[in-house]
């Protein structure tokens, strides 16, 4: 598919005048930014600039204090935010620190079906525990489902999550600082186990490694004490992006 007839499809999220005040200071705006349906976009900044807070208003679990936000079709404030989530995956090391550590990896990724945190809450289908186990597989975990997470290396755990964040088919997938925590051979997997997904899902990945962009990734907003400095096709906005904000490093 060519950027052209992406660049013309409806956007999965679009923000309009949105600004975000905690603690009597504003810790984010933005002014403009459109994700069309099928692209994928890194967001890059230092640590305190606003990733998080950008992150948690597409997955809805944040309201702006000003400004409009339409994701999937949908406008906040306008529609059941529970009903919407269920159609966006998200992966964040806060949500992960939820999880109790012996839940088998299938109980954790079956149970993202209702939003919930334990399976015993749900009664799942047989087709849909098969399904939990399949996309474990496609994550490099096949038959590791009923392992539990404190027996799971950090790597594969995150590994757990990226497959819970599937179990829905997001129509919107987030990742807050998936490889966080994981060594130089943990990252490589999770970010080849991201490359190889459908490449038509679109994507938003918090990182503050530029060497670990997966490569289908081809778009870029880059954040500096919570304003937007640049935001669009990534080789052109990584190449513009102010020399300050990068200090010389690969890393933010
Ligand atoms: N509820 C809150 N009340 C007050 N300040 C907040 C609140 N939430 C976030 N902040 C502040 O807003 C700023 C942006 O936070 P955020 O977590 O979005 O940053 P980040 O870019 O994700 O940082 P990191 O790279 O460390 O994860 C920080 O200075 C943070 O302290
Ligand atoms: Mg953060």
């Amino acid at each position: 598919m060519s950027h052209a007839s992406i660049a013309e499809r409806p956007p999965a999220a679009s923000l309009r005048g949105v600004a975000v005040d905690r603690s009597g200071r504003t810790i984010l705006t933005v002014p403009t930014w459109d994700v069309r349906r099928g692209q994928r976009w890194v967001v890059l900044g230092a640590n305190g600039c606003g990733k998080t807070t950008l992150l948690r208003l597409l997955s809805l679990y944040e309201h702006p204090s000003r400004g409009s936000i339409e994701v999937l079709g949908e406008t906040l404030g306008r529609t059941d935010v529970r009903m919407l989530r269920r159609r966006i995956g998200f992966v964040s090391s806060a949500f992960a620190s939820l999880l109790r550590e012996d839940l088998a990896a299938e109980d954790v990724v079956v149970c993202a079906l209702n939003a919930a945190l334990e399976p015993w809450w749900h009664r799942y289908s047989d087709a849909e525990r098969e399904r939990a186990r399949a996309i474990l597989a496609a994550v490099g975990l096949g038959g590791r489902s009923h392992e539990r997470l404190a027996t799971l290396s950090s790597g594969e755990r995150a590994r757990v999550h990226l497959a819970r964040a599937l179990m829905c088919d997001p129509e919107l997938l987030l990742l807050d600082e998936p490889t966080s925590g994981l060594d130089l051979v943990g990252r490589e997997t999770l970010l080849a186990d991201l490359d190889a997904l459908d490449p038509g899902l679109t994507t938003v990945l918090v990182t503050h490694h530029l060497e670990e962009i997966p490569a289908s990734f081809d778009h870029a907003l880059l954040l500096d004490h919570g304003r937007v400095v640049a935001a669009g096709p990534i080789g052109s906005t990584l190449h513009s992006r102010p020399c300050h904000a990068l200090s010389g490093s690969m890393s933010w």
